[in-house]
C-alpha cells in the first residue's frame, strides 16, 4: 500500500469514528477484536443500503420475495450443508509467539511480497534506462505490471502491440528471479490446495523461510483445520443442552424454507428468495477494519431454476449484480470480476465481484451456481421431499414434472458494501484561494444513501427564526430524516453536514419571515439558491428518491 492510500484509509476509519458511523465494539473495555458497532449515522447509511438492495431485489422483481429466518437453526442443517465437516481454515501456530495464523494467507503474502519486489526492481531498471515516458507508454507499462501481479484476473497484454518500453518492462519482470520464485511457489500452493494437502502447505512455509510477523522466528507447528462456526447451547441447563451453531451464512435459512415460501406464495420456477441478516464466523485473521469481521451482515438471494438452465441464469445474475453496483455512480474501473478456478464442492460456477479498496482488490459479492447440492442434502438429512412440481410443458409436450431445483446465489457482504461506499464518498477537498487557505472533508454520498437528507438552520437564535425553522421542519420530517442545528456560525454548520454527507442545508433567515422563501445550499457544488419553503418537499424528494 503506498503511503497516500494507507493514509487515506486511516483517515476514513478515523472519520467513521469521529462522525458517528462506526465504533469499535465494547470500546470502554478496550474493544472486542473484529467486532464493530454502527453509530447514529452508520446505522442510517446501513439501513439505506439495505433498502436499496431490498427494493432492487424484492420490489422490482415480481418473482422474488423476501424472508427473515431465525439465526438459530437445527444443528443438522450445518451437517447437511457441509459446514460442520468442511467450513475450515488451515491454521498454523508459531511456538514462540503462541500466535495462530492462516497458513494459506502466510503463503499468499509471501507471493505478493515477491511480486512487489519484482515490480519495484523493474521500476528502478526502467527509470535508469529512460528519462521520460509518454502517456501511452505509461498505460502499457501499468497493464504489464497489473498482469504480472494478478494473472488470474488481468488479461495478458498482446506483447507485439506493446510500446518498446513496455516490452522492456515485460521482459524484465518475466525473467526476474523474484518473479520466477513467486510463480513456482504459486504452483506448489495451488497443488496443495487442490489436493487438500496440509503438510504441503507447511512444507512451503518452512522451505520459503516464512517467519512469524510477531516473533520473527520460523518455529512452526503442523497445519490443522480450524472450524469457523461459533457454537453455543440451547436449553436451560448447560449439561443437558444441545450444541447449536450461530449461522455462518444466511443462505441455509432460505433453503430450508424454500418449499414453505413456494407453496404459501404459489411461486413458479424460476423464482427467488431474498434475505438480509447477521452471520457469524470465528475468523482467525480479522483485519482491515470491517472487511473481515466475526459478526457481520449478508444480503443473499437464492434463485431457484429448472436444471439445465442454471448457466443462463448464472450469466444473467453475474451481469445484473455488477450493474447494480455501478448504478450508485462508482467508476467502472474500481470493479472487476474474479472467476473462480477452484470451485467449492457444491458449485459448478462461481465469480466474485471485487472492488478496489485502498489496500487492493477485495471480494464484495459472490455469485455462485450451487447446483441442487443444498436442497438434495437437506432432503437426505431431513428425510423430507424437497422436490418441486413443474407443470409447464417441455418440448416433448409433457410437463417437466418433479425435480429438485438448481440454485443461483447472489451473496453480498453489507459491511464491505458499507466500507466501499464510505471510501468512494470520502473526499478531503482543498478550497484554498489566493487570499486564504481552506479545506473541507465531504462525503459525496448518493442522496438516496445519505444518513441525513437535509439540515435546517435558523440564521440566528432570535427574531422568531428558530420557531419558523422548526415549523418548516415539522412539515418535512415525516418524509425525510432531517437535522435541526442552531449552534455556531453557518459556515461551521455547513462543514459538519458535509462531513456526514447531508445533500442539502436549508437556512431560514429574516426574508423567510416576509416571503416564506429559504436558501438551499447543495453539498457537492456548495451553490446556494433561494426557493419557496413550500417547494422543499418536492426539491428534496426529487433528489433523494430512488
Ligand atoms: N452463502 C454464500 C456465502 O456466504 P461467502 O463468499 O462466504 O459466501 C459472501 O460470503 C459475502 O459475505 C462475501 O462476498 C463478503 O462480502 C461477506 N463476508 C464473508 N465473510 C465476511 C466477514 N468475515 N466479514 C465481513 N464480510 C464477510
Amino acid at each position: 500500500m503506498s503511503k497516500s492510500t494507507d493514509e487515506l484509509f486511516k483517515n476514513v476509519i478515523a472519520h467513521a469514528k469521529e462522525y458517528g458511523f462506526v465504533f469499535p465494539s465494547s470500546e470502554i473495555y478496550d474493544g472486542l477484536s473484529a467486532v464493530y458497532d454502527y453509530g447514529q449515522y452508520g446505522a442510517e447509511l446501513k439501513n439505506n443500503l439495505k433498502a436499496y438492495w431490498w427494493k432492487s431485489m424484492v420490489q422490482l422483481n415480481e418473482n422474488i420475495v423476501g424472508i427473515d429466518s431465525a439465526i438459530f437453526m437445527h444443528p443438522k442443517i450445518w451437517e447437511a450443508s457441509g459446514h460442520v465437516g468442511g467450513f475450515n481454515d488451515p491454521m498454523i501456530d508459531n511456538k514462540d509467539s503462541k500466535k495462530r495464523y492462516r497458513a494459506d494467507q502466510l503463503i499468499e503474502e509471501k507471493i505478493e511480497q515477491l511480486l512487489n519486489e519484482a515490480i519495484s526492481k523493474e521500476s528502478i531498471f526502467l527509470n535508469k534506462m529512460y528519462t521520460d515516458f509518454t502517456i501511452e507508454e505509461l498505460v502499457d507499462i501499468r497493464h504489464v505490471r497489473d498482469y504480472f501481479k494478478n494473472q488470474d484476473t488481468v488479461k495478458r497484454p498482446n506483447y507485439d502491440a506493446l510500446t518498446d518500453k513496455a516490452k522492456d518492462s515485460f521482459d524484465f519482470i518475466e525473467t526476474n528471479n523474484d518473479y520466477q520464485k513467486a510463480v513456482s511457489i504459486r504452483e506448489d500452493f495451488t497443488n496443495a490446495l487442490l489436493t487438500d494437502d496440509l503438510s504441503k502447505l507447511r512444507d512451503i512455509i518452512i522451505r520459503e523461510n516464512i517467519t512469524c510477523p510477531i516473533s520473527g522466528t520460523h518455529n512452526w507447528t503442523e497445519v490443522r483445520q480450524f472450524n469457523l462456526m461459533f457454537s453455543t447451547q440451547m436449553g436451560a441447563v448447560a449439561e443437558d443442552a444441545d450444541a447449536i451453531y450461530l449461522r455462518p451464512e444466511t443462505a441455509q435459512g432460505i433453503f430450508v424454507n424454500y418449499l414453505n415460501v413456494q407453496k404459501s406464495g404459489r411461486m413458479k420456477i424460476p423464482f427467488g428468495i431474498a434475505q438480509i441478516g447477521k452471520a457469524f464466523r470465528n475468523e482467525v485473521i480479522a483485519r482491515q477494519f470491517i472487511i473481515r469481521m466475526r459478526e457481520f451482515e449478508q444480503m443473499e438471494m437464492q434463485f431457484f431454476v429448472r436444471p439445465g438452465t442454471e448457466m443462463q441464469w448464472y450469466e444473467h445474475w453475474k451481469r445484473l449484480r455488477l450493474q447494480w453496483h455501478l448504478a450508485l455512480g462508482t467508476a467502472p474501473e474500481k470493479y472487476r470480476y474474479h472467476d473462480h478456478t477452484k470451485l467449492a464442492h457444491y458449485a459448478n460456477a462461481a465469480v466474485d465481484i471485487e472492488f478496489e479498496f485502498p489496500f487492493g482488490f477485495k471480494e464484495v459479492e459472490g455469485i455462485h451456481s450451487r447446483t441442487d447440492f443444498d436442497l438434495s442434502q437437506h432432503q437426505k438429512f431431513s428425510g423430507k421431499k424437497m422436490q418441486y412440481f413443474d407443470p409447464e410443458l417441455g418440448e416433448d409436450g409433457k410437463p417437466y414434472g418433479n425435480y429438485i431445483p438448481y440454485v443461483i446465489e447472489t451473496s453480498i457482504g453489507l459491511d464491505r458494501l458499507f466500507l466501499l461506499t464510505l471510501i468512494n464518498a470520502y473526499e478531503e477537498e482543498d478550497l484554498s484561494t489566493e487570499e486564504k487557505q481552506d479545506s473541507r472533508t465531504v462525503l459525496r454520498l448518493h442522496p438516496c444513501l445519505a444518513p441525513v437528507k437535509a439540515a435546517i438552520f435558523p440564521l440566528t437564535k432570535k427574531d422568531g427564526l428558530p420557531e419558523k425553522a422548526r415549523e418548516i421542519m415539522s412539515k418535512l420530517k415525516v418524509d425525510f430524516n432531517l437535522q435541526y442545528e442552531e449552534k455556531d456560525a453557518i459556515g461551521k454548520r455547513y462543514r459538519r453536514q458535509d462531513a456526514i454527507g447531508t445533500p442539502f442545508c436549508i437556512t431560514v433567515d429574516h426574508q423567510t419571515l416576509e416571503d416564506n422563501t429559504v436558501t438551499i445550499r447543495h453539498r457537492d457544488t456548495m451553490a446556494q439558491e433561494r426557493v419557496p419553503a413550500d417547494q422543499l418537499d418536492r426539491i428534496i424528494g426529487d433528489l433523494v428518491s430512488w
